[in-house]
């Protein structure tokens, strides 16, 4: 069962999905609790000192070869990011996927993609949830009308592509999601496109899936926008890098009221050096490290009773369900550990936690203190 929510506006006939479909108006959108959820991030969870399972991102800092290659493009700075410059980051991450540079629009962070998607006018958005809240925030704002597409847990989160509303003229998605761990098929995302409609997907995850076997990055459709990260994987939440990929036609009308030099040198820098081959090798290396030790974290966390966690699971962190979820996530904080809230993510409540997969001695640590509060120690 897959359940339907409207927002904004006054009401108007909508068809009507499957039994068990259900519309929810929810309250305007320039403050208040509604907003202050969306915005709620991992970072707010993970206060300083802790051990952080709130954040999903694979290192504290960047690598030192990468740190060495920023350092030396502070040189940089002193000129205008210029055209070449620009043309040769997205060439190199058009190389990377199999692309053109044309089909490439560097971005401040996926986060900027999503914040741009209202330039696209779109008149009703489809956000499949529970999912990373940016879209729905930046849409929402810009008073568009958005449907959220609630996902079924007792269906494994799973994408139906039929529950959207086909008069969505935008739909955005995340691939992997985040926080669900659901990876989705490719085949089914596909479902989505149509005539006269935008698809995005967000594969802000997608590097730490050993061989992106579902990513649509390759993938050249009209009305298909991939946005890609180098946050997550990179450890460069500070610098803010991304692009998203697509048609040229739709990524000029996707960045048409930016700023000149949107992107500055510094990330133009990371973009070339983290599509370089040894980059990706060692990319890939962690994401088959993730699956080993997001492996082992599931086995452990499957024993201690009193705690669900949402399978099938593909990106570096895990959803679970545990009851008294806000007390457990006190207790872990009086241990010294972080854990991101569920219940800010549309469709999830307060007795979900999303932990991130750590190393196993990190994960050794969660665990043992799950296992302390929920009285199995
Ligand atoms: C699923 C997902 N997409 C996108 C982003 C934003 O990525 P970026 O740092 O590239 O803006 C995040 C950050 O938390 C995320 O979790």
């Amino acid at each position: 069962m897959v359940r339907l929510d409207i927002t904004r506006g006054s009401p108007r006939p909508f068809a009507a999905h499957g039994p068990g479909s259900a519309l929810v108006r929810l309250p305007g959108m320039n403050s208040g609790h509604d907003q202050d959820s969306l915005r709620h991030h991992g970072d707010v969870d993970a206060e300083h000192g802790l051990l952080d399972f709130a954040v999903n991102v694979r290192l504290d800092r960047p690598p030192a070869w990468l740190r060495h290659r920023l350092t030396a493009a502070l040189d940089r700075l002193g000129r205008y990011p210029s055209a070449a410059d620009n043309l040769a980051a997205r060439a190199a991450a058009a190389a990377r996927h199999g692309r053109d540079a044309s089909e490439v629009l560097l971005l401040a962070g996926a986060a900027e993609g999503f914040a741009l998607l209202p330039s696209l006018r779109p008149r009703l958005a489809a956000l499949v949830h529970p999912s990373f809240t940016e879209p729905e925030l930046a849409l929402r704002t810009a008073d568009v009308e958005v449907a959220r597409v609630q996902l079924d847990p007792a269906d494994g989160f799973r994408l139906d592509a039929g529950a959207v509303p086909e008069q969505a003229d935008l739909v955005v998605l995340g691939n992997p999601t985040n926080p669900t761990s659901v990876l989705h098929q490719a085949a089914e995302i596909r479902r989505l496109l149509r005539p006269g409609r935008v698809v995005v997907v967000d594969e802000a995850f997608s590097d730490t899936v050993p061989g992106e076997p579902e990513s649509l990055a390759g993938c050249r459709e009209p009305g298909l926008l991939v946005f890609r990260s180098l946050t997550k994987m990179w450890g460069l939440p500070g610098l803010r890098a991304g692009y998203a990929l697509g048609d040229p036609d739709l990524l000029r009308r996707l960045g048409r009221y930016r700023p000149h030099w949107p992107i500055n040198a510094l990330v133009l820098e990371a973009v070339v050096a983290c599509c370089e081959p040894d980059a990706l090798a060692e990319s890939e290396q962690a994401a088959v490290e993730f699956e080993e030790h997001r492996a082992g974290l599931v086995a452990e966390l499957d024993g201690i009773a009193g705690i669900q966690v949402a399978m099938p699971a593909r990106a570096p962190f895990l959803l679970l369900r545990v009851d008294g979820g806000a007390e457990v996530r006190d207790a872990l904080r009086q241990h010294g550990i972080a854990v991101r809230r569920g219940d800010t993510f549309p469709g999830l409540g307060p007795d979900h936690l999303r932990v991130a997969v750590r190393d196993p001695a990190q994960n050794a640590l969660l665990v043992k203190a799950l296992r302390d509060i929920l009285g199995w120690g």
